[in-house]
């Protein structure tokens, strides 16, 4: 169970707060969407929950306990939006071990099979593969660090509609494993899915209930 608590983020720099007593829960195995429109604080809302920026008030709990963002980047897995622009290795063997050079051939194809890669040989550059196959290679550059929290920043941007709903498809299984947290400004291919809901606006977080 995740948990935000009277969480704001107002940076010195800032003269409005990014964030403002944003209050969440995420029980495990199921998907959370938040829907804003731009500039309305999701990626920094991710960000902070990936411990890679640090709020100025409230919590981050998991487990009924206070993280630190260190405890915070090995909890969670933060694929950004457009993630195939962060591939940095020719292969996809060496995207998977990036930074983790333990991890068995074993472990790499299983994460490849749940995302539906099985079929790519380790050998393809990633930048060869199809724009729908490198956003399931970019979930599987989290999934195989095994997260406890899979946190997506528009995960159906720039796919077209037949990318987007086999995304959709994806995402539903993978959620029967992870807690899953998604952000977007175009919800439609992931209402369905989604087990809680909530919209932001200039930072603050309200529940949209069906
Ligand atoms: N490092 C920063 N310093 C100052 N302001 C920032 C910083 N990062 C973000 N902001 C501001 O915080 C607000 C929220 O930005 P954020 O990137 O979280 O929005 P977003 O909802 O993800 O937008 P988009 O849909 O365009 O990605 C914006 O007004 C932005 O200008
Ligand atoms: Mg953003």
């Amino acid at each position: 169970m995740l948990s935000l608590n009277q969480l704001s983020y107002h940076p010195p720099a800032t003269p409005q707060p990014i964030l403002q007593g944003v209050n969440l829960t995420l029980p495990p195995q199921e998907m959370g969407l938040i829907v804003g429109p731009s500039g309305s604080g999701k990626s920094t809302l991710l960000e902070i929950m990936a411990g890679l920026a640090t709020q100025t008030e409230g919590t981050v709990q998991w487990r009924d306990q206070e993280l630190q963002p260190e405890e915070l980047q090995q909890l969670a897995g933060l694929v950004f939006q457009f993630p195939e622009r962060h591939f940095c290795c020719d292969t996809v063997l060496r995207e998977l071990r990036f930074g983790h050079p333990e991890l068995s051939t074993t472990q790499l194809d299983e994460t490849l099979s749940a995302v539906g890669l099985s079929q790519i040989p380790l050998s393809t550059p990633p930048y060869a593969l199809s724009g729908g196959q490198q956003r399931r290679l970019s979930l599987a550059v989290q999934l195989v660090r095994q997260p406890s929290l899979l946190l997506l920043d528009e995960p159906t941007a720039g796919l077209d509609w037949s990318m987007r709903s086999q995304l959709a498809a994806l995402l539903a299984e993978l959620k029967q494993h992870w807690s899953l947290l998604v952000v977007t400004h175009d919800p439609s291919d992931l209402l369905d899915i989604a087990d809680h809901h909530w919209s932001i606006h200039q930072g603050t977080l309200t529940a949209v209930t069906a």
